[in-house]
C-alpha cells in the first residue's frame, strides 16, 4: 500500500516554485507557472549560465537511455520523474524501438496531473503518484507490475532526485532497496547535486532552493559514487554529467560554469 499520510503531507502548492516546474521552465517547456518562471529568471541572474546544468542533465538522461537501449535494456523505472516532456525517457525510447516500457513515479500532485495527458496516447508509458521513500509500496504496486516485469532487466533512473531526500530519510537505504529488487543486467542511472567540486555556486543554488517547495541537500562526490554500491560503474564512472560520454559532435558541456551535478550509470553484475 502507498503511504497515504506521506503523500498527503505533500499537498498541492502553487504559491511556491516546485522542482519539476522549475526544471520545465529552464528547459523552455510549457508546464510551469509564473512563480517558477520568476524564480528561474532570478536564479539565472544570480548564476548566469545555470540553465546549462539543467540542459546538460537532460542530455545526460538521453545518452544513458540510448546507451541502455543499445545494450538490450527495455524497461525503465524513473523515480522522481518530473513532467516527462522535452526528450524524456519514453520519447527517447520510442525513437529507437517499439518494444519498451516506462513507469514514471512522482509525489508532486500537479506534476502527476500535468503528466497524465502527455502519456495518454502512449500505452507503453505511465505515471503513478507515489513517494520514492516508500520503495516497498512502489515495487509492490499493481500499476508498476502492469508495465514492469522484474524478472527481466530494469533500468532504475534516479535523475536529479535524491538531493530532495533529506538525510533523515536515509537516501542510501532507498537506493539499495531499489537495487536489490532488480535482476542482474539491470542498471542504475543517477545524478545528484555535488558539494565537492564547486562549493560556492552549489551553496548559492541551495540557498535559492530554500524558498521553494523542494529544498535540496548537496552531497560529496564520494557519496554519489557510493550510491552505485556493488553495481559496476560504466566508464567514465561518476563525473560531471556533461562529461559522461559526450557525443563527438557536441562539446562535452556547453555551459561548463557550474559543475555541480554529478552522476553516472552502473550495471548489476
Ligand atoms: C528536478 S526534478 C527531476 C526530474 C527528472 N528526474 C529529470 O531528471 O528530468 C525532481 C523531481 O523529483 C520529484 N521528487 C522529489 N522528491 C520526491 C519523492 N520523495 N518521491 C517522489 N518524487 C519526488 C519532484 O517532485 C520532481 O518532480
Amino acid at each position: 500500500m502507498v503511504d497515504a499520510q506521506r503523500l498527503l503531507s505533500r499537498e498541492m502548492d502553487i504559491d511556491r516554485p516546485c522542482a519539476a516546474r522549475i526544471y520545465d521552465a529552464f528547459l523552455g517547456g510549457g508546464h510551469n507557472f509564473g512563480v517558477e518562471r520568476e524564480f528561474a529568471e532570478r536564479l539565472q541572474s544570480a548564476m548566469p549560465g545555470v540553465a546549462g546544468v539543467f540542459r546538460d542533465n537532460r542530455a545526460f538522461l538521453r545518452r544513458t537511455v540510448e546507451h541502455l537501449l543499445a545494450r538490450g535494456v527495455r524497461q525503465f523505472l524513473e523515480l522522481g520523474s518530473g513532467i516527462p516532456t522535452i526528450g524524456h525517457v519514453h520519447e527517447v525510447a520510442a525513437r529507437r524501438t517499439r518494444r519498451f516500457s516506462v513507469l514514471y513515479v512522482d509525489n508532486e500532485p500537479l506534476t502527476v496531473a500535468h503528466s497524465r495527458p502527455l502519456l495518454d496516447a502512449e500505452p507503453r508509458a505511465a505515471i503513478i503518484h507515489a513517494d520514492i521513500r516508500e520503495p516497498d509500496a512502489i515495487l509492490g504496486s499493481r500499476d508498476v507490475a502492469n508495465l514492469i516485469d522484474f524478472s527481466e532487466p530494469v533500468a532504475l533512473v534516479m535523475s536529479a532526485v535524491l538531493h530532495f531526500v533529506p538525510d533523515d530519510d536515509d537516501p542510501m537505504r532507498l537506493v539499495r532497496a531499489y537495487q536489490d529488487a532488480v535482476v542482474p543486467g539491470s542498471a542504475l542511472v543517477l545524478s545528484h547535486l555535488c558539494a565537492s567540486e564547486e562549493p560556492e555556486p552549489m551553496n548559492l543554488l541551495a540557498a535559492f532552493y530554500e524558498e521553494t517547495a523542494d529544498p535540496v541537500v548537496a552531497r560529496p562526490a564520494e557519496w554519489i559514487t557510493e550510491c552505485f554500491g556493488a553495481f559496476a560503474r560504466q566508464p567514465p564512472g561518476t563525473c560531471y554529467i556533461g562529461d559522461w560520454r559526450p557525443e563527438p559532435d557536441q562539446p562535452p558541456h556547453r555551459h561548463p560554469r557550474y559543475r555541480i551535478l554529478h552522476g553516472g550509470l552502473a550495471r548489476k553484475p
